[in-house]
């Protein structure tokens, strides 16, 4: 193999990696999401990401939050409504912190809105 290949297959490959990273995230705008969801899915990047999973149902150090409104119940078993839900994220759970003191009402507000549409 010439050099000059070798660099257009490593090039071809480079960009095979990135373009599936990008084609994992979807923008706001292809989730349909109002200004009100993506302050929410904002909020959700930064505080709740690094533990849930919000399009797939593979669990990270949480579970998956994938369809979260949309199942009758929580992981836990408990009804999955807004109050169980606001109570898990104010007071946290298990290994899950509590965002009662880094959340505001909007924020909080913004993240149920946008955790409806998973
Ligand atoms: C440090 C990791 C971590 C972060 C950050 C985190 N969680 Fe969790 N979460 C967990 C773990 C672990 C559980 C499972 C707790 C248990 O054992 O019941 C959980 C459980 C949950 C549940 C299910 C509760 C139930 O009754 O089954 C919900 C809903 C949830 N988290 C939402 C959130 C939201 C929304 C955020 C962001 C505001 C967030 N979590 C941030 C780790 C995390």
């Amino acid at each position: 193999m010439t050099p000059r290949t070798f660099r257009l297959i490593l090039i071809a490959a480079l960009a095979l990696v990135l373009t599936s990273c990008w084609q994992q995230r979807k923008t706001d705008a292809e989730l349909g999401l109002t200004a009100h969801q993506s302050a929410g899915r904002r909020v959700f990047d930064d505080n709740c990401a690094r533990c849930h999973e919000a399009y797939s149902t593979r669990g990270l150090q949480g579970p998956s939050l994938h369809r979260l409104f949309k199942k009758q119940y929580l992981p836990s078993g408990a009804p999955a409504n807004d109050e169980r839900i606001t109570s898990t994220i104010l007071g946290g759970r298990a290994k899950m912190p509590a965002f009662g003191n880094t959340l505001s009402r909007a924020q909080l507000d913004a993240l149920l809105d946008y955790l409806k549409t998973l």
